[in-house]
């Protein structure tokens, strides 16, 4: 079986682990935690970055922290994961979907600001699959109506992100907040892990208060808790892991963006199989290598899904709509035509990035053969 995206792990995971181990330090103390922290801040070159038990803690944390709550509305793509929106409705507030673009699958910035009213209190980028959304013209909106940016960087740790003077921005460094996860297949791992990252330091503090209980020591080292914390740290051993990962990044990178190249140059030959987009602003993580399925293609993406995975290949659909789900059917939305199209064409290629170069000749002949 060639699986969708699956761990690497070949580097000092084992040494960093067992040292906790060794020292007993397993917990939610520890020289790991800062480290990873120290070490993320320094990749991303920002002021702070707060490290926390999952991506999903840490976009409710980074909402927590710019005061959103009950009365607001936040726009949202609906092509995403539910770990975008959920933490919008623990916050009290509201989403607002918005369309994606066709052929990079991101928020459609073109279309935010008819959706913005008077409880509009921030914007939530995801930049899915690892393409950036366009971000300075979103920037500039978000300027012009006073509204926060709470980035979703979960997918696209290692993108970047071409501003009009040419400067290169690390996707999640834009916003106020960038959040990013962790989770086994994302391009480094903890097991579960999350981070947020932010130039301002009142919001780094916050943040990092809020994660750890709220909690302050006093004099005679009791603890006290001047308002409602949560417990999102990450324990040492897993910081531990991160700190390995981390070191590995580049590399990853690197293979990411080779493996993407090499699949483009044999599926552009196929017809009725779009590639993946790089906008000239952006450098694309290719956390997932993601085309769609056109109807040239003869055959539905669902049948083709059907066909790679008898053939031990294993694939993911694009995300289903949110907006169409149970418990968002009566929220707002714009027009939703390019969402719900991707959401029945697209397709996640293997993207591990142990990935072989004879795996991807196997994917593409099955793709042209489509048997
Ligand atoms: C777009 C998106 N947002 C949020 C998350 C949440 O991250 P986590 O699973 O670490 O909570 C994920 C990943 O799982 C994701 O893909």
């Amino acid at each position: 079986m060639i699986p969708l995206c699956v761990p690497e792990i070949r580097g000092n995971e084992w040494k960093y682990i067992k040292d906790c181990l060794d020292t007993n330090w397993v917990s939610s103390a520890g020289k790991y935690v800062d480290m990873f922290e120290e070490r993320f801040k320094e990749y991303m070159g920002v002021e702070k970055a707060v490290v926390t038990m999952n991506g999903t803690s840490a976009i409710y944390l980074a909402l927590k922290v710019c005061g959103i709550g009950p009365g607001d509305e936040v726009i949202v793509p609906s092509m995403t994961f539910i770990a975008s929106v959920n933490p919008i409705i623990y916050t009290g507030a509201e989403p607002v979907f918005v369309d994606v673009c066709r052929d990079t699958f991101v928020m459609d910035v073109t279309r935010i600001e008819e959706l913005i009213t008077e409880k509009t209190k921030a914007i939530l980028p995801v930049h899915v699959y690892g393409h950036p959304v366009d971000m300075e013209p979103l920037m500039e909106l978000a300027d012009k109506y006073g509204l926060f940016v709470v980035e979703d960087a979960t997918e696209a740790l290692g993108s970047e992100y071409r501003t009009r003077d040419g400067k290169w921005h690390k996707v999640g460094t834009m916003g106020d907040i960038g959040c990013f996860s962790f989770n086994g297949n994302k391009l480094i791992t903890t097991g579960a892990g999350g981070m947020l990252v932010t130039d301002n330091k009142n919001f780094g503090q916050k943040a990092k208060f809020l994660s750890t209980q709220a909690k302050i020591v006093g004099d005679n080292k009791s603890f006290i808790h001047p308002e409602i914390g949560y417990n999102y740290r990450m324990p040492n051993l897993l910081a531990a892991m991160g700190v390995a990962q981390l070191e590995k990044i580049e590399e990853y990178l690197d293979i990411k963006r080779r493996n993407a190249e090499y699949y483009n140059s044999l599926l552009i030959k196929i017809e009725g199989i779009t590639l993946p987009a790089e906008k000239e602003y952006a450098k694309n993580s290719y956390w997932l290598y993601s085309v769609v399925i056109e109807d040239e293609y003869d055959i539905d993406r669902d049948e083709l899904i059907g066909i790679l995975e008898k053939k031990g290949v294993e694939t993911r659909p694009f995300f289903q709509a949110i907006h169409k789900m149970e418990p968002y059917l009566d929220y707002k939305s714009g027009d939703m035509g390019i969402t719900e199209e991707l959401s029945i064409r697209g397709i996640n290629l293997p993207s591990s990035v142990s990935l072989r170069r004879d795996d991807i000749d196997r994917i593409a002949g099955i793709l042209d053969s489509k048997h």
